[in-house]
């Protein structure tokens, strides 16, 4: 069985200040035997390293780019958030697909790229609520998903995380049922399954979408849901504290 692994995705938000006392706020909670990463807005990243060093709170990127270095102004790659001590990228993410125009081919290659760097993706994938409409959520989350597994070696699959967020519920206050979440995940863990079924059975899928205090423990439940990508209530820390303790409590 995978551990929980439980992630803070601060988006566009924070300031020195914030990571100052986030940091703290962080480094006093206790959650054993739960995995806590913290993607801050990159240029934040050093600041939170130093503040998590030899804490065990892991820190990620947001995005990276493709290639290891070139002329490519604006972008920081693989490479760099490695040397910065990150040891997790958040790819894919739904904001990055919808307003920087991210292909699932291009999330396939910054995969690519982050595994040889050295990092762990998180690829994000989920349907937009029209789709879901549609009926065709689970089309689309195996194309999502198999895009990205078509260029991978059974050995990227053991340093792969997978995360469903499901569009409709980013942001919004409205979280997918835990039977919603649990039927995608389970879905999600066969796809992986039909490459190599022991790296289907230590894939960590997280849950992401307004996953909140209230909400964490029935959606952790899941059989395979393995942690969460918070967006929102990572931003407060007595929130996300509880989400990590919620986890902790997990059997
Ligand atoms: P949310 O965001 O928790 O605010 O819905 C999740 C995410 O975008 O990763």
């Amino acid at each position: 069985m995978p551990g929980y692994l439980v992630a803070g995705n601060w988006k566009m938000h924070g300031s020195i200040e914030f990571c100052q006392s986030m940091g703290a706020d962080l480094l006093a909670s206790d959650c054993p035997q739960v995995e806590i990463l913290v993607c801050p807005p990159t240029l934040y990243i050093p600041q939170m390293t130093t503040i998590f060093e030899h804490s065990g709170i892991q820190v990620g990127g947001q995005n990276c780019h493709f290639e290891a270095q070139g002329a490519y102004t604006g972008e920081v790659s693989p490479l760099m958030l490695r040397d910065f001590g990150c040891s997790y990228v958040i790819l894919g993410h739904s904001e990055r697909r919808q307003y920087f125009a991210e292909t699932s081919e291009l999330v396939a290659k910054k995969t690519v790229a982050a595994l040889q760097a050295g990092l762990k993706p998180i690829v994000c994938v989920g349907e937009t609520e029209a789709q879901r409409a549609a009926q065709t959520t689970f089309d689309v989350i195996k194309a999502q998903v198999n895009l990205v597994l078509d260029d991978l070696s059974i050995e990227d699959l053991l340093n792969l995380v997978i995360a469903y967020e499901p569009v409709w519920a980013i942001g919004t206050g409205q979280t997918a049922t835990p039977t919603q979440a649990q039927e995608v995940h389970a879905f999600i863990r066969e796809l992986v399954a039909q490459r190599d079924a022991n790296a289907a059975a230590m894939l960590q899928i997280l849950y992401g979408g307004s996953v909140k205090p209230s909400n964490a423990t029935e959606l952790f439940q899941q059989q395979d849901i393995n942690g969460g990508l918070i967006g929102g209530a990572s931003l407060n820390a007595e929130d996300f504290i509880t989400i990590c303790r919620k986890a902790s409590e997990m059997p």
